[in-house]
């Protein structure tokens, strides 16, 4: 397909791995549609060169949809009553991870809203279960904590933390998320770095009040910070929140920012959201040729997954031995592996 030759040497330039300053990231954002098949052919080869073929599995467990935070776009927020809230026990979160054992996936990812009924000590517990009765790779998505829980976290042999920048402006950030504050995040984000988690961060796209210079400046971001794994989602709005019926079905958009952050970042670990599958049943395969290397099967049980709706029409449910059928099926069709390998980030 015939591209301007200004869009070629951008493309090329993100692909050698040059700086690209704000200006560039908004270019090769807005870059005409017949652009696109260019740029995520670029973040491919790179992914390819960086992390290889293998898609990492990663066997999420949602344990609580109770959440004390009440951001404008998300389902779990507190003020959503129509949500019916569950908590798994502790026996449940760990005969859940040790199907994930079974499975042969070598890493669970511990997901919930911001719930402090499980303290510190009960989250320790679970971690040295986990640890002691299958011998996962254990990653935290836990919100914001104070140090001293991080700490303990790490001590007990928790090994990576998600936490989502969500958006690189203060502003936007403030407005989004009620009584946050964008430099606590930050200081969090640091604190995991520095405790020797793999960290990882990212943001939505397709916020309400989201500019391509916000955008860019996240994709800076996540260079800058330099964390191991990012996650990319597009916004999905849902019924019960503010942003009730704001449309986002731009899945583009979200691949492009996603390919721009392989180009930026190289060797770092990231995932086909489930979001980009929901708003699109292409869209995990496309994420996967524009610079995605992990998929992240849900394992929460039936029953209570249904109720972790962050976005509606969460497409993953399904049993967990149906996905990862489904899963390689698609990957073999792309020339792709699935080895179960516990897939740090390469110098890790
Ligand atoms: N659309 C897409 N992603 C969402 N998240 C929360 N609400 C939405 C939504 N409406 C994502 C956020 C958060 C994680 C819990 O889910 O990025 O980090
Ligand atoms: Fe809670 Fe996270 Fe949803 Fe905010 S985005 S309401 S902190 S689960």
């Amino acid at each position: 397909m015939f591209i301007s030759k200004s869009a070629g040497n951008l493309i090329d330039k993100a692909q050698d791995g040059k700086e690209l300053n704000r200006k560039e990231i908004i270019q090769l954002l807005t870059l005409p549609v017949n652009c696109s098949p260019e740029l995520f052919y670029a973040a491919d080869k790179v992914r390819k060169e960086q992390v290889g073929d293998e898609i990492f599995l990663r066997g999420i467990i949602e344990f609580s949809n109770h959440c004390e935070r009440n951001c404008l776009y998300c389902g779990l927020r507190r003020g959503n009553a129509k949500l019916s809230r569950y908590r798994m026990s502790e026996d449940e979160i760990i005969t859940t991870a040790k199907q994930i054992k079974k499975t042969g996936i070598p890493t669970v990812v511990l997901q919930s809203g911001e719930d402090s009924f499980y303290s510190t000590d009960v989250i320790c517990r679970l971690i040295e279960r986990i640890r002691k009765e299958t011998d996962l790779i254990i990653t935290l998505s836990i919100g914001e904590r104070p140090l001293n829980d991080y700490k303990a976290f790490r001590q007990t042999g928790a090994n990576r933390y998600l936490l989502k920048h969500e958006t690189a402006s203060k502003d936007l950030y403030k407005y989004l998320r009620p009584g946050c504050n964008w430099q606590n995040r930050l200081q969090c984000l640091r604190r995991l770095k520095e405790l020797g988690f793999e960290t990882g961060t990212g943001n939505m796209v397709g916020l309400p009040g989201q500019t391509l210079e916000i955008l860019a400046d996240d994709l800076l971001f996540m260079r800058q910070l330099d964390t191991d794994m990012l996650g990319i989602g597009p916004f999905i709005a849902h019924p019960e929140t503010p942003f009730a019926g704001i449309e986002n079905d731009d899945i583009e958009l979200t691949l492009r920012v996603l390919a721009i952050a392989r180009l930026l970042t190289r060797n770092t670990n990231i995932p086909a959201t489930t979001a980009l599958t929901t708003i699109d049943p292409q869209g995990r395969l496309l994420a996967l040729k524009a610079g995605a290397n992990v998929v992240m099967p849900d394992f929460t049980p039936e029953n209570y997954k249904i109720h972790y709706e962050i976005y509606p029409g969460r497409t993953d449910v399904c049993s967990a031995a149906e996905i990862i059928s489904k899963l390689k099926e698609d990957f073999q069709s792309i020339g792709r592996t699935v080895l179960y390998s516990p897939g740090n980030r390469p110098g890790k």
